[in-house]
């Protein structure tokens, strides 16, 4: 609505409120005793609420005014908030039957039919939003609502940003891991939602009371969304195995890692259940903030930094099935840098394995040294600034994987400790989280 259409309609609301006032004033003096009274008390009620409703604002994702320049069309919004929205963005993103499919949620518009040069040539305040005419003959409707969530500013990019994935909160070694109820998450989607929204936060917590069953993991993960399997099967013992397949199959002590950097897509949540827990010293647990570590090799070793995010390391696993469950014969080879960025230059995977790391190095061999002193000073960093702690049966630490780093102390060849590891990708617990957060009305 332009501000000249919009005072209008204040006009005309006064007006209508004037007569219904003088209604009301009409009644009171045919039904009362006292009618001068009442008389003014109904005069001033209507003053009352005709300033009220000169005072009221537009909604704030009304459409107030728009205006078209130079290849934008600005809308003003009824909170006082402006966007510049471009013509073969509008154009791309018409809402019209033959342009966006409501049912699918997506566009059938085609990019071999857009003109990036089309033009508005007019547009028009409605009830709803804007209509506009395009150069090619078009024509579309927009609500305010539509625009608005999509403005080009900060704020509402860095509400959409939001949904896509919250900001991570990096930790240090005094960092304790959130408890959950194992049940409690299954029974109550707010407690879900609690832990969701920390495992994207801080990327880490602790779920207790699992039930005593190898199965746990999966069952929880089939609650959330989907087991992430890989070519061990949906969920691994993590055990001292006779002729192991994996050096984490064994009594050794690992060092931090993430787990199955193998996969170009490694598993983005990991579940370690422990089923039982090794008697006396051995078995301990430790974890650590690669994203606190990797900010931390930024600003004080940036030309390590730089190294571990433009060096590719080759990940490698190749065996046969311990059990019926995992693939009878496997051969995975991944290639990624330690420190994966985006475009933002911010870390988005660490890839940390030194029993899954190849011996193979695409790198001329003066290079190797370097390399070596970054992954070094990396480990370092990751062991200063780690927790440790020893779980018992019962317990269950969820990790974010692509973040993440986790160790154990090694143990007695003899033991009964039994770990359960499986895995949930990032995708469906983002996807859980947006759907909860709509089914509870909780924004952050
Ligand atoms: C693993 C692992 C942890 C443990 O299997 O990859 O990290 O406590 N296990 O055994
Ligand atoms: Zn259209
Ligand atoms: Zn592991």
């Amino acid at each position: 609505m332009s501000s000249q259409r919009y005072s209008r309609a204040l006009l005309l609301g006064a007006n209508a409120l004037r007569s219904v006032a003088r209604q009301q004033v009409r009644q009171k003096c045919s039904a009362c005793s006292s009618c001068s009274s009442s008389r003014r008390l109904s005069l001033a009620a209507a003053a009352r609420q005709q300033a009220a409703t000169k005072e009221a604002p537009p909604k704030p994702k009304t459409v107030v005014s728009s205006t078209l320049e130079n290849d934008f069309l600005t809308v003003k919004f009824g909170d006082g908030s402006f966007s510049e929205m471009p013509f073969m963005w509008l154009r791309d993103n018409c809402q019209c039957p033959s342009c966006f499919s409501s049912g699918a949620l997506g566009r059938t518009f085609l990019m071999e039919n857009l003109n990036i040069d089309v033009q508005a040539t007019s547009v028009k305040e409605i009830e709803s939003g804007i209509l506009v005419k395009w150069s090619d003959g078009h024509t579309s409707e927009y609500t305010g609502k539509w625009l608005y969530d999509r403005a080009f500013t900060p704020s509402a990019r860095a509400q959409h940003r939001n949904r896509y994935a919250l900001r991570r909160e990096p930790w240090g070694a005094d960092h304790q891991l959130k408890e959950f109820d194992y049940y409690t998450m299954i029974k109550d989607d707010k407690v879900l939602l609690d832990w969701l929204l920390t495992m994207e936060r801080k990327g880490s917590a602790m779920i207790k009371n699992t039930p005593d069953r190898d199965i746990a993991g999966p069952e929880i993960i089939e609650h959330i969304a989907y087991v992430k399997q890989s070519h061990y099967g949906p969920h691994s013992p993590v055990i001292n195995r006779p002729n192991t397949n994996n050096v984490a199959f064994s009594n050794a002590k690992l060092g931090m890692h993430n787990d199955l950097p193998q996969y170009e897509q490694m598993p983005g949540i990991i579940f370690i259940q422990c089923v039982k827990q090794h008697q006396g010293t051995g078995g301990e647990s430790v974890i650590s903030d690669g994203l606190f570590a990797a900010e931390s090799l930024r600003r004080n070793h940036p030309d390590a930094f730089k190294i571990l995010t433009t060096t590719d390391a080759y990940f490698w696993d190749k065996g046969h099935a311990n059990y019926s469950w995992e693939m009878d014969e496997f051969y995975k080879i991944s290639k990624m840098p330690i420190l994966t960025l985006n475009s933002d230059n911010e870390v988005i995977r660490v890839a940390v394995n030194n029993a899954i790391r190849d011996s193979h190095l695409d790198l001329p061999s003066h290079k190797v040294k370097s390399f070596y002193v970054a992954m070094k000073l990396l480990n370092d960093i990751l062991y200063d600034n780690s927790v440790r702690f020893k779980m018992d049966a019962g317990d269950m630490m969820t990790l974010d994987n692509v973040r993440c780093l986790h160790g154990r102390e090694g143990y007695e060849a003899f033991s009964e400790r039994h770990v359960e590891s499986s895995y949930l990708d990032w995708d469906e617990a983002r996807c859980r989280r947006r759907r909860l957060q709509e089914k509870l009305g909780v924004f952050v």
